[in-house]
C-alpha cells in the first residue's frame, strides 16, 4: 500500500487523474495548438463550461484567484466599501478584495452546513457594503435566495466563490455560480477536476460587465477603432483601459491546459457522483459514533465533496479532537489534517487591519474540526483502511475512557 515511511492513507496533492483518453487528447493539443494559447481549445473550454454552469458567459484564466481577482475588479470596490465574506474559507477568497483596498467584514457560519447564511450576513451588514463574497465551501452550495434578496433590495454584487463547488446544485437544481453576478472556479490540483495543476474559470452574468473582460485579461489589448489601411499601421494591436484607472492582467489560460479542462469537464459529474457516494458510505458507516458530525447537506442540495470534513465531539469520552488526530496519525498512519485557520486569526490580515470579528461557529468549528483525506481515486482498499482506522481509533478512545 506505501513505504515505510509512507502514510498508509496519504493527503494527496492531487484530486484527480487523467484516463489514457483524456491524455491522449492533451498531447494532441500539445502538438497542434496553433497560438498555444487564446485558440479554438479555449473557446471551446469557455463554451462548454458556460454550458455547463448555466451561466451567460465564461473566461477561462489562469487559477481560481485569477478568477478573482477580475471579479474584484469589475466590482469597483475601493476604500471605504466594505465586502462581507465568511472567515471560514482559503486565503484566496478575501485577499483580492484586500488588494482593492476595501473593507473586509467577516460572516459567520452555520454549524451544521459549515458555510455563510444570509442571517450571518444581514447581521453584519451596513450602508458602505458594496460586494457579497459567498463561498460554497467543500462542495455545498450555500442557500442563495436570502443573499440574493439581501443584494437586490440594496443593489450590492454578488461574487460566488465556486473553487470547491464546480457541479454542486442547490434544491432548485441550480448550478453553483449560476445565481450572483460573478461565479469564481478553481482547477487546482487539490480540485475535483483539473487543468494540469492550475487554473480557474470566471464566470459573468452582465453583457457589459462580460465585454471588459477580455481586456481585462490579457494587458488591455485589441483592435484598433479605426479601419486601418495597411494591417500593420499603426501596429499590430492596440492597448487601452476599458474603464479608466483599471489597469488590466495577463490570467490567459494556456491551450494545454484549456484542452485538459474540456475533457476532464465531461467527467466531472462522474468523478463528483464518486465522491458524494464514497461520502455517505463513511458517514453512514460511522453513524454509531456521534462523537464525529460530518457536514450536513440540506435535502435537494447536491454536495460535490471536495473534501470530507467533520467535527471532533469528544466531551463524552473526555478525548480531545487532537487525541483522535494523533492516533489516526501515529498508530494508523492516516494523514489527516486541520483546515481553513479563520481568516481573522492570519498575520496577514491581522496587519491589514481584518483582525476583529464576531464569529462563534467558525471559532468553535475550526478548533474542533478534523478533514479525512478523499482524493477521488483513492484505492478502495485504502479508503476501507480508513474507515475502518477511524471505527478503532473511536473505539479506543471510548475504551480509554471507561
Ligand atoms: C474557497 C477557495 N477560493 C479560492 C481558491 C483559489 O483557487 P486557486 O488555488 O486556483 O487560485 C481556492 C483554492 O485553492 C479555494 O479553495
Amino acid at each position: 500500500m506505501s513505504g515505510a515511511n509512507e502514510p498508509k492513507v496519504p493527503w494527496s496533492g492531487r484530486g484527480n487523474r487523467f484516463t489514457d483518453e483524456e491524455i491522449d487528447y492533451i498531447v494532441e493539443a500539445m502538438k497542434t495548438a496553433d497560438p498555444m494559447t487564446q485558440g479554438r481549445y479555449q473557446a471551446e473550454f469557455e463554451c462548454n463550461f458556460a454550458g455547463f454552469v448555466e451561466q451567460k458567459y465564461a473566461f477561462a484564466v489562469t487559477s481560481g484567484t485569477a478568477a478573482l481577482q477580475m471579479a474584484a475588479a469589475l466590482t469597483r470596490v475601493g476604500p471605504g466599501d466594505d465586502v462581507i465574506m465568511p472567515a471560514h474559507t482559503f486565503a484566496a477568497s478575501a485577499i483580492p478584495f484586500g488588494q482593492m483596498g476595501a473593507n473586509l467584514v467577516w460572516a459567520d457560519i452555520d454549524p451544521d452546513t459549515l458555510v455563510v447564511t444570509g442571517d450571518a450576513i444581514a447581521r453584519v451588514l451596513t450602508p458602505k457594503t458594496k460586494v457579497i463574497v459567498v463561498v460554497h465551501l467543500y462542495g455545498l452550495m450555500v442557500d442563495m435566495d436570502p443573499i440574493m434578496k439581501l443584494a437586490k433590495e440594496r443593489g450590492i454584487l454578488v461574487v460566488e466563490d465556486c473553487a470547491q463547488s464546480l457541479g454542486a446544485t442547490d434544491d432548485k437544481d441550480r448550478q453553483a455560480g449560476s445565481i450572483g453576478d460573478f461565479g469564481c472556479y478553481s482547477f487546482h490540483t487539490h480540485k475535483n477536476m483539473s487543468t494540469l495543476g492550475e487554473g480557474g474559470m470566471l464566470t459573468v452574468r452582465d453583457d457589459d460587465l462580460a465585454a471588459v473582460v477580455p481586456g481585462l485579461r490579457h494587458n488591455g489589448m485589441r483592435g484598433f477603432d479605426f479601419a486601418q489601411d495597411e494591417y500593420w499601421k499603426p501596429a499590430m494591436s492596440n492597448v487601452d483601459f476599458d474603464w479608466d484607472n483599471i489597469w488590466p492582467y495577463n490570467f490567459c489560460m494556456g491551450e494545454v491546459q484549456c484542452a485538459a479542462g474540456i475533457v476532464q469537464l465531461r467527467r466531472v459529474n462522474d468523478m463528483n457522483a464518486k465522491r458524494d457516494q464514497r461520502a455517505r458510505r463513511f458517514a453512514e458507516a460511522l453513524s454509531g459514533f456521534p462523537e464525529l458530525v460530518f457536514q450536513h447537506t440540506p435535502d435537494g442540495y447536491h454536495n460535490i465533496r471536495y473534501c470530507l470534513p467533520a467535527r471532533y465531539d469528544g466531551t463524552e469520552t473526555d478525548a480531545t479532537r487532537d487525541d483522535f488526530m494523533r492516533r489516526m496519525a501515529h498508530h494508523h498512519q492516516v494523514k489527516m489534517v486541520v483546515q481553513y485557520y479563520p481568516l481573522y486569526r492570519y498575520p496577514m490580515f491581522i496587519k491589514a487591519g481584518f483582525g476583529d470579528a464576531d464569529c462563534p461557529e467558525t471559532d468553535r468549528f475550526f478548533d474542533s474540526m478534523v478533514s479525512f483525506p478523499f482524493h477521488e481515486w483513492m484505492p478502495d482498499d485504502q479508503f476501507e483502511y480508513m474507515l475502518d482506522a477511524t471505527r478503532e481509533t473511536l473505539d479506543t478512545l471510548r475504551r480509554d475512557a471507561a
